[in-house]
């Protein structure tokens, strides 16, 4: 007997009417019309199951901390960063692992299984990086969450970045960051992705960089970046976040810029919700947007995924950790708005930042993880639209969470009788 088996299921793929056999919480079998004995049986009465949702880039030491000690009033990234450093001081472990549970339970609630987040290395007490790693310790059983050593005050900035950034990798982070913008020259900011690289590729991890977070159309650090992930041979394992410069470069430049990304292996992350509302702030009109180059990144075959980056923090006040609404904002900014665009930014939440994770065992393939949330929709384009209902949400074969499907009852004033109906189709 199956330990569950969910019938009559939409896929991404575009096939209907799927039956998706569960055994030991992995996925047995995906067959059309399959019936079978299984402890539990979903009808999924057509609607999309998919992968679960993946978050390659967030912030969450600082997640769900709006307002504290102030708020952002001028909604700069440099504003942010000084209100992150009025709150570093007083910050308390518990107070960060309570938040970040209480994120997390957000998540879950979404389909949101898989966080990539990083982490403030800059404190010489690490004590974000010893809270993250306990809170990456007890959500292990329902949220895969990897950790980025991030020096969001420079790793060459401010003394004893580099050994902060060192002594994090040790207590067992699992990947190396960089900020390589905010360095104080530009030099420096090229001289630190070069140091960043080589001390990941000595000790055998990922490298994943804010990278060119800013409106300067000469800033060239994902050149460097690409540059030394070829040079360092870490191709697969080196992403660049944010590139947000580009969306300001020289268009020839770009054209001989998108193939060195693209050869060197690099994954790039763009963030909407967070590029659109930090990007453009010193422009008056017309008003840069902010964003990458996300269509023509895809286009050279970048693997390009979008991240949530920041919920209710010192540089953004909104969000829910829902990855659909990180699509929503990516398909509007990058004006992705034919069926493959809008499906390209359904993947860019789903399997590109599972690829980005290199996560194993994520997917809709018997031999994959039974890790997958079943949408109040009728395919990926639908999803977005309606940044659709988690109706059940389960980790290798666990229901962790489910909702009731929405529907609205009307009775309508010279509209006779009342009528019931979904925005799903
Ligand atoms: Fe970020």
């Amino acid at each position: 007997m199956l330990d569950l088996l969910v019938t009559n299921a939409t896929l991404p793929d575009g096939r209907t009417g799927m039956s998706v056999a569960v055994q030991a919480g992995r996925i047995t079998e995906i067959t059309a019309g399959l019936a079978a004995p299984a402890q539990e049986t979903v009808d999924a009465a057509g609607y999309l199951l998919s992968p679960h949702f993946v978050d390659p880039h967030f912030h969450m030491d600082a997640t769900l901390s709006y307002g504290l000690p102030r708020v952002n009033e001028s909604g700069t990234l440099l504003e942010g960063i000084a209100v992150w450093g009025e709150l570093k001081p007083m910050l308390k472990a518990e107070a960060i692992i309570d938040r970040a549970l209480t994120y997390c339970d957000w998540a879950v609630a979404k389909g949101l299984l898989a966080i990539r987040t990083h982490v403030d290395t800059s404190d010489p007490s690490l004590l974000a990086v010893d809270a993250l790693l306990e809170v990456k310790e007890r959500v292990a059983p329902y949220i895969d969450l990897q950790l980025v050593a991030f020096p969001q005050d420079g790793v060459l900035r401010i003394k004893g970045g580099m050994d902060n950034l060192k002594r994090a990798l040790d207590r067992g982070v699992d990947i190396v960051g960089g900020i390589p913008h905010f360095e104080r020259t530009m030099a420096d900011g090229t001289a630190s992705v070069g140091l960043l690289c080589e001390l990941a590729a000595g000790r055998g991890l990922p490298v994943d960089m804010h990278c060119d977070e800013s409106d300067d159309p000469l800033s060239r650090h994902i050149e460097t970046l690409a540059f030394e992930a070829k040079r360092l041979g870490l191709q697969g394992r080196v992403t660049g976040s944010h590139c947000t410069s580009m969306h300001s470069m020289d268009n020839y430049y770009v054209s001989k810029l998108l193939p060195l990304v693209a050869e060197s292996g690099v994954s790039v992350i763009a963030n909407p919700l967070i590029n659109i509302i930090l990007q453009g702030r010193h422009d008056t009109y017309p008003r840069r947007r902010g964003m990458t180059r996300v269509p023509e990144l895809m286009a050279a075959g970048v693997n390009v995924a979008f991240g949530h980056d920041c919920v209710m923090d010192p540089w953004y006040g909104m969000g829910s950790g829902d990855m659909l609404e990180v699509a929503h904002m990516g398909l509007h900014v990058a004006q992705m708005t034919s069926q493959k665009g809008i499906r390209a930014c359904f993947d860019a939440v789903t399997v590109n930042a599972a690829k980005v994770m290199r996560l194993t065992g994520y997917g809709l393939e018997p031999g994959c993880d039974a890790s997958f949330v079943l949408l109040q929709a009728r395919d990926a384009v639908e999803a977005i639209r309606l940044r659709a209902n988690r109706l059940r949400v389960y980790k290798r074969g666990q229901l962790l969470a489910q909702s009731a499907a929405a529907s609205s009852a009307l009775s309508l004033p010279g509209r006779p009788g009342s009528t019931s109906f979904s925005t799903s189709l």
